[in-house]
């Protein structure tokens, strides 16, 4: 595994296959009040640039439980925020602590942080990606449908960082990956690119009916995520129709699962109606963005791993 975890393309579907084995170890352990601290006396920094509930609560928890502790840097406190540059706020951190969590906005702010630091950097979302959500929503996947090979997996509506981390975890683990999209909102370049590789495992089409039809899991996210509050209006316009409802999921498999990020917009992206259908689901995948960030940490983090 690499040193880092900037973005799914980091990850071999080997490297995805441990985090997720570890992941449900760890989960198994938790649940059983079994010793798992295998970070004892380690510190984690998570720097905050966006806002978080997930994120933030599930790091720091997760370092607890490891026998940890995390510390929380909103951006606005830091010198980051006034100008101090990565690379000199990577190796300051170097010195003092053991990894480093970052949200932020561009991707090469995260690749930097990692070039300069000589500790592990985790992508805690960018605009580019979300690989701890995916490691959590694979996790989900496995637990729910006892298998990633051969599962289609439908995304629907925005081509952002979910979308392109979705499509490269999904792919690279051997699930077939439909992604309705609406016209100017495609995945990123790099992530279709990438892709193409997988020949007809993959599928991008402006049809979200096309995409959901015999879908073991439908996935969906905000129309605007953060940082595009300014575009919400007409992105309501344009994603019109990119909503998971009881009509789509009339297409899906009987038994197919709903997931999302979260938070939910009901109404929107989501139907209220699907949502609580399928909470279960979504509550899990919550939940196991514990279990598959301890994982990845312990993974990181940990010398002796
Ligand atoms: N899904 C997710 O990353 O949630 P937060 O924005 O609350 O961290
Ligand atoms: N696409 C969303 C995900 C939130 C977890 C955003 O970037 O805001």
């Amino acid at each position: 595994m690499k040193k880092d975890l900037t973005k799914m393309l980091d990850l071999s579907q080997q490297d995805v296959l441990d985090i997720l084995n570890l992941a449900d170890q760890m989960k198994y352990n938790l649940k059983h009040g079994r010793e798992h601290a295998v970070l004892r006396g380690k510190t984690l920094a998570m720097i905050f640039q966006k806002a978080s509930t997930r994120t933030r609560v599930s790091f720091e928890t997760g370092m607890y439980q490891l026998g940890g502790q995390a510390l929380f840097l909103s951006a606005n406190d830091l010198q980051i925020g006034r100008g101090e540059p990565v690379e000199d706020t990577a190796r300051v951190l170097s010195r003092y602590v053991d990894g480093v969590m970052i949200r932020t906005f561009a991707q090469a702010e995260v690749e930097s942080l990692a070039q300069w630091a000589s500790i592990p950097v985790i992508n805690g979302l960018t605009d580019f990606a979300h690989p701890c959500q995916v490691l959590a929503d694979l996790m989900t996947i496995r637990e729910h449908l006892s298998a990633l090979e051969g599962v289609k997996l439908a995304y629907i509506g925005d081509g952002n960082n979910m979308c392109n981390s979705l499509i490269v975890g999904g792919l690279t683990c051997g699930l077939a990956v439909s992604a309705a999209v609406p016209a100017g909102y495609d995945p990123a370049p790099e992530v279709l690119e990438f892709a193409v590789r997988y020949g007809d495992a993959f599928t991008l089409t402006r049809d979200p009916k096309e995409a959901a039809t015999d879908a073991d899991v439908l996935v969906t996210d905000v129309w605007a995520s953060m940082g595009m509050e300014g575009e919400a209006e007409a992105r309501r316009m344009a994603f019109r129709g990119f909503q998971i409802n009881a009509g789509l999921m009339d297409l899906a498999r009987p038994k197919a699962i709903v997931l999302h990020c979260l938070p939910a917009h009901r109404g929107e992206e989501i139907t209220a109606e699907v949502f609580e259908a399928h909470a279960g689901e979504i509550f899990d995948e919550a939940e196991n963005r514990l279990h598959a960030q301890k994982a990845v940490m312990a993974l990181l983090m940990d010398g002796e791993q």
